[in-house]
């Protein structure tokens, strides 16, 4: 039986053996895959590809077999763009392989809207995940969350959804505003000062850090309580702690990737049931280089939207 699905396409960063549980690819790396003619210019399938290093997206044709009779037939409605998708289309890691599709998918019940859906698939389902296993989901209790982008933002909605008092750690003054009246976050300190940071010392039980450039641990793991948890989910060049500021707290400090197909469905139900709505800006295909440009310069407020059906017709 052939069927149609409506799907969102939510950019995401992973592409490789952690993605084993997902229902599909983080990215299409075209040349490689049998039954595609990942050349240029010609094919049935019309998709925007990164080429080289410069990461800079672009019109692109593959081709894809038809679909048969056990197939399943997605149509793609919307598309989140993540840091990760700055990381891969200019090959960060160094793993990049060219041209390259950066996108996966998932299926979404009906009643959520499906242009704030998307961002659920990739900024949602990250830090709801550590949040549930390091039950970080009890109300009074409190946390810390490093850079206000798109996986940041979702942290603050999930912290007051549980119930938390929120701290958001930010190096974007002109952040604040929203962070406290948007996303209903309790506090907004700027990373560099060092006299809020050092009144925060000791007082926090968790923190979340989605901070996607290089930046310092140990001013953080200080604000935590004894036994408190810091969980990096962003993937800065290297991690430098001095020992005491883990040992002579007992803190924690953990990493997380993505989160589980039952996880998945479990944050989009408590989204919809606690009205969690990503902040989007919608944007059409061809303005998708200039936002991760704008992401690079910490300029979204809070997700950019890909409107996929609107842009291909
Ligand atoms: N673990 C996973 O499964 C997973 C999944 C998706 C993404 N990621 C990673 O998570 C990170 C965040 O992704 P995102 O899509 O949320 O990115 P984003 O929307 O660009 O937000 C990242 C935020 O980090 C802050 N920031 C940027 N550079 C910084 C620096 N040098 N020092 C301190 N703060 C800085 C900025 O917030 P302020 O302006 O508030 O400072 C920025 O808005 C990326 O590294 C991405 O690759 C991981």
């Amino acid at each position: 039986m052939l069927r149609v699905i409506n799907i969102l396409l939510a950019c995401c960063a992973i592409s490789s053996p952690p993605l084993g549980y997902l229902p599909g690819l983080s990215i299409m790396h075209l040349h490689g895959m049998s039954d595609m003619a990942a050349e240029c210019g010609s094919g049935n399938c019309d998709a925007w590809a990164a080429r080289d290093p410069s990461g800079i997206l672009s019109p692109y044709k593959f081709n894809r077999r038809e679909v048969q009779s056990e197939d399943v037939s997605l149509r793609i409605t919307h598309c989140g763009v993540c840091y990760a998708d700055v990381i891969w289309t200019r090959n960060m890691f160094n793993d990049s392989i060219y041209p390259l599709v950066p996108g996966y998918c998932f299926k979404i019940p009906a009643d959520y809207p499906l242009s704030k859906a998307a961002p659920l698939l990739c900024a949602g389902i990250t830090v709801y995940t550590p949040m549930i296993r390091h039950n970080m989901n009890q109300p009074g209790k409190s946390l810390g969350v490093i850079g206000l982008g798109g996986l940041g933002h979702m942290a603050v909605k999930f912290g007051k959804a549980f119930g938390l008092k929120v701290t958001v750690f930010s190096t974007s003054e002109s952040k604040r505003e929203e962070a406290i009246n948007l996303l209903g976050a309790d506090n907004f300190v700027i990373s560099s000062d060092e006299n809020q940071m050092e009144s925060l010392k000791s007082s926090l039980h968790f923190i979340i850090d989605t901070a996607s450039g290089d930046h310092q641990f140990d001013p953080y793991l200080s604000l935590l309580k004894v036994g408190g948890v810091m969980v990096l989910l962003s993937f800065p060049s290297e991690i430098k702690v001095h020992p005491e500021n883990l040992n002579l707290a007992a803190r924690s400090l953990s990493g997380s990737v993505t989160g589980g197909t039952k996880d998945i469905q479990e944050m989009i139900n408590f989204c919809a049931a606690n009205n969690v709505y990503p902040d989007i800006e919608m944007i059409k295909i061809d303005y998708v280089n200039e936002a991760l440009q704008r992401l690079i310069n910490r300029d979204v407020r809070f997700r950019f939207v890909i409107d996929i059906e609107n842009s291909f017709k």
